[in-house]
């Protein structure tokens, strides 16, 4: 192959990568890492519905005290399911990882559950809202459930509790559900609105560093510029 031909056939790949990826627009979700509030919910939307199955391996609990303000009774209480190696519930220093033997949820769903720590990152937080927004109805899956995003994927509609199973789109805007969940259309969307802001702070805890860090960069640089304005009426004065 000349080098002309081999760019020809690298740009084909790629636009039908591209193709591939773009089927579906991505919704826009609302990030907000200073809303202390929902970071915690959906840090407890995590760890009830998620944390089962996929773990957190880069995070600690105790961050969820220092960095999310979560008192640390309310989060041993009733936010750590986990026990350690001599059947002790895991200490706040821990991982947030579970204890599932890959073997058998390979076994289970086809494929090991991925650790989701840097998936706000890799995926980018619109793909994961919009994934978590995707199921539909499916008789011919083994879980019931495929998704527009992610087709036929091996996970099953974990949320359905609180979206219910919505039936395939007709292409029309009206929404139908097979199952009625016990959320409204826009509670859920809210819901997984704080999860997927959770995922995102897990996905660079030192954003919230940094954001704290900016407040007071912003400040300072304002300051200045009043001194320095005072500075220029006063070397000025004579001269004017
Ligand atoms: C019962 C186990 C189970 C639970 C609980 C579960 N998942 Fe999954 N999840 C899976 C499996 C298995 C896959 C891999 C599916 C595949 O590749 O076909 C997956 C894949 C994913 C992916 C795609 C990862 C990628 O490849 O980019 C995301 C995102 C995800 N899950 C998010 C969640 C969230 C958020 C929750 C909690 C609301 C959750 N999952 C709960 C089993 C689970």
């Amino acid at each position: 192959m000349n080098k002309i031909s081999i760019s020809v056939f690298i740009l084909i790949v790629a636009s039908s990568n591209i193709h591939a990826s773009e089927k579906l627009t991505l919704d826009t979700v609302r990030i907000d890492l200073n809303n202390k509030p929902s970071l915690q919910r959906g840090a407890q939307i995590y760890i009830n519905n998620c944390l089962g199955c996929h773990t957190l391996q880069y995070q600690r609990y105790s961050r969820l005290v220092t960095d999310l303000g979560i008192p640390k009774e309310i989060l041993q209480k009733n936010l750590i399911f986990t026990s350690d190696r001599h059947g002790q519930p895991s200490k706040l220093g821990s991982l947030m990882i579970n204890s599932v033997n890959p073997n058998a949820s390979a076994e289970a769903f086809g494929i090991h559950p991925p650790d989701l720590s840097l998936i706000a990152r890799s995926r980018g937080p619109d793909w994961v809202y919009t994934f978590l927004n995707s199921f539909y109805y499916d008789q011919q899956r083994p879980m019931g459930v495929n998704n527009y995003l992610y087709p036929n994927i091996n996970m099953p509609h974990v949320l359905w509790w609180m979206e219910g199973i919505k039936e395939k789109s007709t292409g029309t805007d009206k929404v139908s559900y097979i199952v009625e969940g016990n959320m409204s259309d826009r509670e859920y969307k809210a819901a997984i609105t704080d999860l997927v802001n959770f995922l995102t702070y897990v996905s660079e805890p030192a954003q919230l560093k940094r954001y704290k860090l900016g407040f007071w960069v912003v400040s300072f640089l304002a300051f200045f510029a009043f001194i320095a304005f005072l500075l220029k009426q006063e070397y000025w004065k004579d001269v004017e």
